[in-house]
């Protein structure tokens, strides 16, 4: 008899470190021809909402903590123009070697970012050749390229960052694709707000109703599926207070694409001042 694997943290690790390409990952799911040039919406909807939350004023400071950045950089293109200085993070060696390569601008990245910090600057109100700016001070900002591992209560080697915290947390995608089960995904959002300060802000980005990603179009990656109520009670109960929630439905034509999911969801939340126990 076949024997059963169960879904358990290790088999989520061991599934990016034996099967993510970070520069499969960019080519099949980044391509900026499809993503936002093509019929698809799904990418200027991302792009917008982190556009949207950086432009409103209530987050700022000096600090802004990228969680499980993997190979990409779309989604702190709003912050740098807010914090002085991003971290980046991911778990996977081969991810943060790529985002190095891009800060070090040796032109060696898998990916031309060029498109989405073109259509960031456009959303900011700026030409397009602004785009050249903002790559300077994204690369400027970059400060550190950490290793991270959300299942940890210390995700974050000691003193590698500022020990009052950062003042705002971002997220897309890594939580459902480190967590085997909602208890974890919960404890996951408690271990990574132990980054954070008291009254610091948590952008997420998440999948709703998903239980794979393409990686590449040969490798379907499990994640944890997830609904809206789902999302919202592991906040509250890992000490966030929920400031809003935007929901996007994909197309039929970007549904098969990149994964299962029906949906995605932007969130702004607030850690709370004093956790309740
Ligand atoms: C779907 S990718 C998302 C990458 C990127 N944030 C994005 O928006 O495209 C999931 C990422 O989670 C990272 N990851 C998986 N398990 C992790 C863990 N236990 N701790 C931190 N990151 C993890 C993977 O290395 C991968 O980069």
């Amino acid at each position: 008899m076949e024997e059963k694997k169960t879904v358990n943290e290790e088999v989520m690790k061991e599934a990016h470190c034996q099967r993510f390409d970070p520069a499969s990952y960019l080519q099949y799911n980044f391509d900026p021809l499809v993503k936002l040039d093509g019929n698809q919406s799904y990418l200027p909807w991302v792009l917008s909402c982190y556009h949207r939350a950086f432009a409103q004023g209530d987050i700022n400071g000096e600090l802004l903590v990228d969680i499980g950045s993997g190979p990409t950089l779309y989604q702190v293109m709003s912050g740098c123009e807010v914090f002085n200085k991003v971290i980046l993070t991911d778990f996977l060696e081969a991810n943060r070697q790529e985002l190095r390569r891009w800060v070090q601008d040796e032109g060696s990245s898998s990916l031309d970012w060029t498109p989405y910090l073109q259509h960031v600057c456009k959303l900011e109100g700026r030409g397009p050749s602004a785009w050249t700016e903002k790559a300077a001070k994204l690369r400027k900002a970059i400060t550190d390229i950490l290793p991270i591992d959300v299942l940890l209560p210390q995700p974050i080697a000691p003193g590698a960052i500022p020990s009052a915290g950062a003042d705002c947390l971002v997220t897309s995608y890594c939580l459902e694709a480190a967590c085997p089960d909602v208890a974890t995904y919960k404890k996951a959002l408690s271990n990574i707000g132990t980054l954070l300060q008291p009254g610091g802000h948590l952008l997420l980005l998440g999948d709703l109703q998903e239980s794979f990603y393409y990686a590449s179009p040969e490798e379907k990656l499990p994640v944890l599926t997830l609904n809206e109520a789902q999302i919202c009670a592991s906040l509250k109960e890992a000490g966030y207070t929920l400031i809003s929630l935007e929901v996007y439905t994909a197309g039929p034509e970007e549904r098969t694409w990149s994964d299962d999911s029906t949906a995605s969801v932007f969130v702004k939340a607030k850690k709370n001042e004093r956790i309740k126990k």
